[in-house]
């Protein structure tokens, strides 16, 4: 049985019958993980970490699957804030904000990211998924033609579906794919959206957004980038994938993520005045939702403080990444054409790679399980999310572990 098999209701069969197949599948143990395909923490996210089992048993791993690179989560600084914010505002807002408002503190953060990314406005969502939702189904609609790298997170096939814009899509990252889309749509009239992931999430590798912005700009269509990965870990000073490429100012939609190296919740959309006045009124997931609570935006100020100025670690992790990737490709693994602090190891076969992540935590290192539908089921891999405080000692023994259970698995 396959994930997509429970998707669909077969025809004649009752609507819920499908929860009964997953159920029994699940049931037989054949999905890894302590807690579904994730895991139980029983203390707050560190590179090492006690989690639980469902045998209730507690037992310390490495953590190699948080997006918190920069370990920001746990900054003092950005906690006091959150916690003298908690106290002043209390811990929620209570009603989407055209009912029950925003802060002072949530208008300095979007003009922070503004000054951040050199745009005239930004506007912040209560979550990234619903970040790519509001910014694609606000601004294309039937008759509008988006396009969009394979590989782009699933919150931007969803919007895209959701807008009614017609979908094409190019092989991940292939060039020329994209301009022979391009170039057969030249005749037509219809409005055109280039989006695509800065870096991408399960390969880590960064989208070519100078050769993008050329044909964006030779062909007549706008383009996006959801950075999600990409914010305060790549370009000479974190500020994203199209610093790599100095093409900040031909980006026209940057979008990013709170959650990944921000380490809280929700997300933004950095452009023009006029159009980031255009989605606090049409982006259904900003005006049907409530803001992001004030503590989160209190603790996310204090981020951006160390991200305006580069002061938030990047140099120290891109050392660990380095350092981690060297050793596992001296050990015979393939890690892609990683280009960031995601690393992936890639193994094809979906029984070896639910094994072999079940068995790395049972060892000691928690990592990220991928498959279908994140990636093509052959190409299957397990995600690294590198962080920052890591220390060697702890990369040396992961990577020890990670070794000894490729090779029980013939992975190397
Ligand atoms: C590239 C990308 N876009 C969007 C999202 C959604 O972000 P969030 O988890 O903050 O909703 C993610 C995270 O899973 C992501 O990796």
């Amino acid at each position: 049985m396959k994930f997509e098999d429970f998707l669909y209701t077969q025809e004649g069969a009752d609507l819920f019958e499908k929860t009964e197949g997953l159920d029994k599948v699940l049931s037989s143990g054949v999905m890894t993980g302590s807690e579904g395909l994730g895991i139980r923490l029983s203390e707050k996210t560190s590179p090492e970490v006690k989690i639980k089992e469902k045998s209730g048993c507690e037992h310390k791993v490495i953590m190699l699957g948080s997006n918190s690179y920069l370990n920001l989560t746990t900054n003092k600084k950005v906690c006091e804030a959150a916690i003298r914010a908690i106290e002043k505002f209390g811990y929620g807002m209570g009603a989407v904000s055209v009912y029950a408002g925003i802060t002072d503190m949530h208008k300095e953060l979007e003009k922070r990211i503004a000054n951040f990314y050199n745009t005239e406005d930004a506007v912040l969502f209560p979550s990234g998924y619903g970040t790519n939702i509001g910014v694609i189904s606000a601004l294309c609609s039937s008759g509008d033609i988006i396009i969009n790298d394979s590989a782009n997170h699933a919150s931007i096939f969803d919007s895209s579906k959701l807008s009614g814009a017609d979908l094409r899509v190019y092989p991940h990252n292939d060039i020329r794919a994209l301009e022979r889309i391009l170039q057969k749509l030249k005749n037509t009239n219809a409005a055109k959206l280039i989006i695509t992931d800065g870096v991408f999430s399960m390969y880590g590798d960064v989208a070519q957004l100078d050769k993008i912005c050329d044909l964006a700009e030779f062909y007549g269509a706008k383009v996006m980038v959801d950075d999600a990965h990409g914010l305060g870990i790549v370009g000479s000073s974190g500020r994203g994938t199209a610093q790599i490429y100095g093409v900040e100012n031909r980006i026209h939609l940057n979008v990013g993520m709170l959650s990944k190296t921000a380490g809280a919740v929700g997300g933004y959309c950095a452009t023009s005045r006029k159009i980031a006045q255009y989605l606090r009124h049409y982006a259904r997931s900003y005006f049907f939702s409530t803001a992001l609570p004030a503590p989160i935006v209190a603790g996310l100020n204090e981020i951006f403080k160390l991200l305006e100025h580069d002061r938030a670690g990047r140099k120290e992790l891109w050392a660990n990444i380095n350092y981690i990737k060297d050793k596992l490709n001296k050990a015979g693994f393939n890690t892609g054409n990683s280009q960031s602090g995601i690393v992936p190891i890639i193994i094809g076969d979906e029984p070896t790679l639910f094994k072999m992540h079940e068995d790395l935590r049972l060892s000691g290192v928690y990592t990220n399980v991928v498959t279908y539908p994140a990636v093509r089921r052959k190409d299957c891999r397990i995600r690294l999310c590198i962080m920052k405080d890591l220390t060697h000692a702890q990369i040396d023994k992961a990577v020890e572990i990670i070794t000894k259970i490729g090779k029980k698995y013939g992975v190397i």
